[in-house]
C-alpha cells in the first residue's frame, strides 16, 4: 500500500502525525440500474455519461439519463494498526456507503465531502456505493456516480485535522502580516501563542500568489498532542460601500467568469487535464476570478487557484427549501444545510483564492420574498462567521426587490447582483456589491448569421439550432455583455463582475424561441465565451480586450459571403489598442477610435467582396498589430495545432483549411480520428447538437473545426484525422 497525497492542506502529508492518507481510486466496479452484469472502472467516474440521449429526459440533464448506479470494491484488511475509514470528496447525491453489507454512512449533497468509519474489517471486505440522482435534480448536466476521489485514512491517536485549523492573516500598518492561528477545541502550541509577525510578507494575489507553509501543533483536553501542515497565503480581503473590494489595502477588480464543474466532453467526474485547461484558458482571458456556480468544487480546483492566482467565490446552494427541480438538493435542504455549508467552510477557509462565500444563487425563497427567509439568511450568515469571519458572505439575487422587502439584503454582508444592474446605483453607500452574474448572451462559435435588409446584412439572433456570434437579441432580464462591462465601468463602486459563463456545458440548452423539450437536438449550453470544446467564440475577445493587458485584436465576421457581393456587413474588431484602420483588399475603410464612441468595439460598414479584410489596430507603444478575417476556396487539408498538455494528456485541434492555409468554416463533413503510439480520450467539435459520442473515432466537423483530446507521451504519441470522404467542392458555401 503506497502512502499517496489527499488534497487540500494534507496534500503532502503522507504519515503526518497519526494519520495516513491512501488514494483508493482503483479496482471498483459499477452497475446501474437494470444492468446485470459489473463493469471494472477507476473512479472518479460519472456513469450517466455516454449514455444514449433521448427527447424524454431532462432537457437541464442534456436529455440524458440519470439511472442509480452502484459501485463496489472488494479490498483487503490493511496493513497496521489504527483505525481506518474511508473518505469521499463527493459522490452525486444521495449515497449510502456500505460496508459489508452494513450502512456506514454517505451523504445527501453531491459536493461535499463525508467520512465513513471501516470498522470490524475481515480479512477481505466489501464497499458499496449507492448513488441516486433522479432527474430533474439540477439545472444543468450533474452526471452520477462517485464524482471525485475517495481515499483510504488510517488514524493512530488524537490527530490533528486540517479542517479543525484556522489560519488567518491581517496586515499592519508598518507592511507587516500578523499571522494567526486558531484550532477547534484544542490549544494551540505551535506557533507559540498561536500567532506570529512576518515583518517582509510575500503576499498572495492573483498576479503574485505566492503561499506558505505553517506546521501546526496542538494539544488536545486530554494533553495529547498533534501536528498537521498547512498550506495558506498572506492576504486580506474587504468589501467596501465606495472603493469595491480592497485586495491587501488596495482597490482590486474582480473580472470573473461563472463556471460550472463539469469537464465538457469529458462529463461530470473530476478531470485534472481539463480543468487545467480550462484554468490556462481563463488566464489567457485576464480573469482574476471564479464564481462555483452553484455549488462547492473539488478540493483540487482550490489548490490551483491558489497556485495560480484566481479570487474564488465560493458558492453553496442553487435551492433552498423551495424546489427548482423535483429530485434536487431542496428536498434535503432543511436537514442537511448546516452541516454541508460548516463542512465545506472548514474545508475550504485556508484557501487565500477563497475570498466570498455564497450561501445561493438565485433562491426562490428570495425571489418571491418567502416569510422567514431573511431570518433564514441571517442564520446562515453567522453559521458561516462562527468559522470564519475573514470573508463577507454574499448571494446572488436575481428580484433584489422582493430579497429587500424580505430583509435578505439587510441580512448579507455583501450583494451579489444577478443582472439587475439599476441595483448598483440603488445600493450605493448602503451595501457593498458586485455583478454575481451578468451578460448571459447565446452564441455557436464561429457563427454569423444575418438577414439582408435593402442591401444591408443585419445580425439575426437564430437560425434553427444555431446562435449568432453577435448574439443581438436581448434579452428583458439581463443586459448584453457591453452594457454589463459598461456598467460596471460606471459603477466604480462595485466591486467588479462575474460573466455568464466561460464554457458551454452540457445541458441547460436554452436556445432562442424554444421551450424544454423543442430543445432538441441541443444538448448542451449556448451561454458560453468558449464552445464544448473550449474553443473561444468571438465574446471571448471582447473580455480578453478588457482584462488582459496583453495585446488583443479580433476581426469579425468571417469573409466568406458567396452571393452577398455589394451588400453591407456589420465588421466588428475587438481590441485594446485605443485605434483601428480597416482594409478591404488594400482599400482603407476608415480609422475607428474608442474615444468616439460608447461601444466596446470598433465597427465599419463594409460592402461585401471577396478577399481580405485586415484591421491594423495602433498600440500605444505605435506598433501596429493585424487580425484579418480571408474569403476561403475549397477545402485542401485538415490543419493539425497542438493547444494544450497536461499530466500526459494532450490537445489537438484540427481545422479545414483551403489550399492557401485560410479556415474554411462551412466544411462540417465527418473525419476518422488515428491516434498512434498513446490513447484516444474524446474528440469534440463544440456543436451543441450533434449526438456522436465524444468516445467515437468519427465524427463530423463543426463550422471547420475540432479538438481531439489524447494520452500518452509527448514523444511518442501522434494523432492523425483525414476526412471520410473528400469534403465536397460546394465548402466554401457560408
Ligand atoms: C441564470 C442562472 C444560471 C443559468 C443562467 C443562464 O439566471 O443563475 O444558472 O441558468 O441563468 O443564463
Amino acid at each position: 500500500m503506497t502512502t499517496t497525497s489527499e488534497s487540500g492542506s494534507d496534500r503532502e502529508a503522507g504519515m503526518q502525525n497519526g494519520k495516513s492518507v491512501f488514494s483508493f481510486n482503483d479496482g471498483w466496479e459499477f452497475q446501474r440500474a437494470g444492468e446485470s452484469g459489473w463493469t471494472p472502472v477507476p473512479v472518479p467516474h460519472d456513469a450517466a455519461f455516454g449514455l444514449p440521449l433521448s427527447v424524454d429526459e431532462d432537457p437541464n440533464h442534456g436529455f440524458a439519463p440519470s439511472p442509480e448506479t452502484r459501485y463496489r470494491k472488494t479490498f483487503a484488511r490493511p496493513a497496521g494498526s489504527g483505525r481506518f475509514s474511508l473518505k469521499f470528496e463527493g459522490v452525486y447525491m444521495d449515497s449510502q456507503v456500505f460496508v459489508n453489507g452494513r450502512l456506514a454512512g454517505g451523504r445527501r449533497s453531491g459536493y461535499v465531502p463525508f467520512e465513513v468509519p471501516l470498522d470490524d474489517l475481515a480479512d477481505t471486505n466489501v464497499v458499496e456505493v449507492v448513488c441516486r440522482a433522479p432527474t430533474p435534480n439540477t439545472r444543468w448536466y450533474a452526471g452520477v456516480g462517485i464524482l471525485r476521489d475517495v481515499w483510504l485514512v488510517r488514524r493512530t491517536g488524537w490527530t490533528l485535522e486540517p479542517e479543525a485549523v484556522a489560519v488567518t492573516t491581517d496586515l499592519r500598518e508598518d507592511g507587516a502580516a500578523v499571522v494567526r492561528v486558531k484550532v477547534e477545541d484544542a490549544k494551540v502550541v505551535e506557533p507559540a501563542g498561536g500567532e506570529f509577525v512576518v515583518a517582509k510578507p510575500a503576499l498572495w494575489t492573483p498576479e503574485t500568489p505566492n503561499l506558505h507553509w505553517l506546521t501546526v501543533t496542538a494539544e488536545n483536553a486530554a494533553g495529547a498532542r498533534a501536528t498537521t501542515r498547512i498550506r495558506y497565503g498572506i492576504r486580506t480581503v474587504a468589501f467596501t460601500l465606495d472603493r469595491g473590494m480592497l485586495l491587501n489595502g488596495k482597490p482590486y477588480r474582480i473580472k470573473g467568469m461563472c463556471q460550472h464543474d463539469t469537464f465538457g466532453a469529458l462529463g461530470a467526474a473530476f478531470n485534472l487535464p481539463e480543468l487545467k485547461r480550462q484554468l490556462a484558458a481563463l488566464k489567457d482571458l485576464g480573469a482574476n476570478a471564479i464564481r462555483t456556480v452553484h455549488n462547492p468544487f473539488d478540493p483540487k480546483f482550490y489548490d490551483l487557484c491558489d497556485e495560480m492566482g484566481f479570487l474564488v467565490k465560493d458558492e453553496m446552494f442553487d435551492q433552498w427549501n423551495v424546489p427548482k427541480t423535483t429530485f434536487g438538493y431542496a428536498q434535503f435542504f432543511a436537514d442537511c444545510w448546516r452541516d454541508d455549508l460548516c463542512a465545506i467552510v472548514r474545508r475550504d477557509r485556508n484557501h487565500p483564492c477563497v475570498v466570498l462565500w455564497s450561501i445561493g444563487n438565485e433562491i426562490r425563497e428570495h425571489c418571491v420574498g418567502t416569510e422567514g427567509v431573511g431570518a433564514l439568511t441571517r442564520q446562515m450568515v453567522e453559521t458561516i462567521h462562527s468559522l470564519d469571519m475573514t470573508r463577507p458572505v454574499t448571494a446572488g439575487l436575481s428580484l433584489p426587490s422582493s430579497a429587500d422587502a424580505s430583509g435578505v439584503i439587510d441580512a448579507l454582508d455583501v450583494v451579489g447582483l444577478n443582472y439587475n444592474a439599476d441595483w448598483y446605483a440603488k445600493l450605493r453607500g448602503r451595501k457593498p456589491v458586485f455583478g454575481s452574474e451578468t451578460a448571459p448572451s447565446l452564441a455557436d462559435r464561429d457563427t454569423y448569421l444575418f438577414e439582408e435588409h435593402d442591401g444591408r446584412m443585419v445580425p439575426v439572433q437564430a437560425q434553427g439550432h444555431r446562435e449568432c456570434a453577435y448574439s443581438p437579441r436581448a434579452f428583458d432580464w439581463a443586459a448584453p455583455a457591453e452594457t454589463a462591462l459598461r456598467a460596471q465601468i460606471d459603477s466604480p463602486w462595485s466591486a467588479g463582475e462575474f460573466a455568464w459563463c466561460t464554457f458551454d456545458y452540457l445541458g441547460e440548452p436554452n436556445h432562442t424561441g424554444r421551450q424544454h423539450k423543442d430543445y432538441w437536438p441541443a444538448r448542451s449550453s449556448y451561454w458560453g465565451i468558449c464552445d464544448l470544446a473550449g474553443l473561444p467564440k468571438d465574446r471571448y475577445y471582447l473580455y480578453r480586450s478588457l482584462w488582459n493587458a496583453a495585446p488583443t485584436v479580433h476581426l469579425m465576421p468571417d469573409w466568406t459571403h458567396p452571393g452577398c457581393e455589394g451588400k453591407i456587413f456589420p465588421v466588428w474588431c475587438y481590441t485594446n489598442a485605443a485605434e483601428a484602420e480597416l482594409f478591404l483588399n488594400g482599400r482603407s475603410q476608415g480609422v475607428r477610435r474608442f474615444a468616439d464612441t460608447t461601444d466596446l468595439h470598433l465597427s465599419w460598414d463594409v460592402a461585401y467582396e471577396p478577399g481580405i479584410l485586415e484591421v491594423r489596430a495602433r498600440q500605444a507603444d505605435g506598433t501596429i498589430l493585424t487580425a484579418r478575417q480571408e474569403t476561403a476556396g475549397a477545402v485542401a487539408a485538415l490543419r493539425r495545432t497542438p493547444i494544450f498538455e497536461s499530466d500526459g494528456v494532450r490537445y489537438f485541434r484540427f481545422d479545414a483549411v483551403d489550399a492557401k492555409g485560410v479556415r474554411v468554416l462551412s466544411c462540417e463533413e465527418p473525419v476518422e480520428i488515428e491516434v498512434r503510439g498513446g490513447e484516444f480520450v474524446c474528440a469534440v467539435s463544440g456543436s451543441p447538437t450533434d449526438h456522436t459520442p465524444f468516445s467515437s473515432q468519427t465524427r463530423r466537423l463543426f463550422r471547420g473545426s475540432l479538438v481531439v483530446v489524447a494520452r500518452g507521451a509527448s514523444a511518442s504519441l501522434d494523432v492523425d484525422c483525414r476526412f471520410v470522404r473528400p469534403p465536397s467542392a460546394a465548402d466554401p458555401q457560408n
